[in-house]
């Protein structure tokens, strides 16, 4: 059965939005899975549902021109799927100016870029879903990982403007929050931001790092945060945030105060 629906879904090489794009066809959508090197994937021998598309989420024109293809060839956008990203990790002092602008291009303009390709298709159509790929860490920030907070939390101010803003074309925008998921993120999509001489941090790193590892091996598999997506794209409501494995972390930092969330990361982390 098709629903007649299509999604179209940022960064479905791998992880959360490979484990979506093959929820969706499943459950009988048509999946335009974007990606930067689509010559190199097997996503498409899945299901004769998935299309692959080229799409760079920090290359405007690369951006229009997959979504023109998507419209032209699926005959409409009914759901974006904003996952690309990566994570810069490191002290802040250690990382560069163009690392931290990278990091921003990705996570943050890039779901501008694309936000800003499809509005005029759904406001035309006075319907259709932006689904949001934040995190946990949009909400609650870790030692080592400012910077990549920064986007997610960024992004979270994006969505909460934007949900209020698009109501009346009958648009719903949605945040997904996801705590640690076991994809390819620590290894493929993580940069390490190191600095030759600057040695002050080493001690902090070498206590933190251990432990963070230790919550990444921890973590849900990515179809956990693929079915929240399919809840957002789909559900009635005008609810804004999901937190695929990871409400225990974002429920609860809204009401800790600042000196007890200390605590509990310098004795989660071993942070000094
Ligand atoms: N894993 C977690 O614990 C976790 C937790 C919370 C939130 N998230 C978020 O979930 C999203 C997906 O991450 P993941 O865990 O599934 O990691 P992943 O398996 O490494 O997937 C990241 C995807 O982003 C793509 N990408 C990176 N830069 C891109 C660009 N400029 N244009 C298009 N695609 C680009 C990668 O494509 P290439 O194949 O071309 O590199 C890859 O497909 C990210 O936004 C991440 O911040 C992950």
């Amino acid at each position: 059965m098709t629903s007649g629906k299509t999604v179209l879904i940022t960064g479905a090489s791998s992880g959360i939005g490979r484990a979506t794009a093959e929820l969706f066809a499943e459950r009988g959508w048509t999946v335009a899975a974007t990606m930067r090197r689509p010559e190199e994937s097997n996503l498409a021998q899945k299901s004769d549902r998935i299309r692959l598309f080229r799409l760079d989420v920090t290359d405007q024109a690369s951006v229009d021109r997959a979504v023109a293809d998507v419209i032209a060839q699926c005959g409409g956008i009914d759901v974006v799927v904003n996952n690309a990203g990566y994570g810069l990790m490191g002290p802040f002092e250690a990382q560069t100016d163009a690392q931290i602008r990278r990091q921003f291009e990705t996570n943050l303009f890039g779901v501008l870029n694309v936000t800003r390709a499809v509005l005029p298709h759904m406001r035309e159509r006075r319907a259709g879903r932006i689904v949001n790929v934040g995190s946990a860490a949009g909400r609650m920030a870790l030692p080592l990982y400012s910077m990549y907070a920064a986007t997610k939390w960024a992004l979270e101010g994006f969505s909460e403007g934007l949900w209020l803003e698009l109501r009346q074309f009958n648009i719903k925008v949605k945040i997904i929050e996801p705590g640690m998921i076991k994809t390819d993120f620590f290894e493929r999509s993580r940069e390490v931001a190191s600095k030759p001489g600057l040695t002050a941090y080493d001690e902090f790193v070498a206590n933190v790092a251990p432990n963070l590892t230790a919550w990444e091996e921890a973590g849900a598999e990515p179809v956990v945060v693929a079915r929240s997506i399919w809840r957002a794209a789909t559900g009635r409501w005008w609810r804004l945030r999901y937190q695929p494995n990871g409400i225990l972390a974002v429920w609860p930092r809204g009401w800790v105060p600042g000196q007890l969330y200390v605590r509990i990361v310098r004795r989660l982390f071993n942070a000094w």
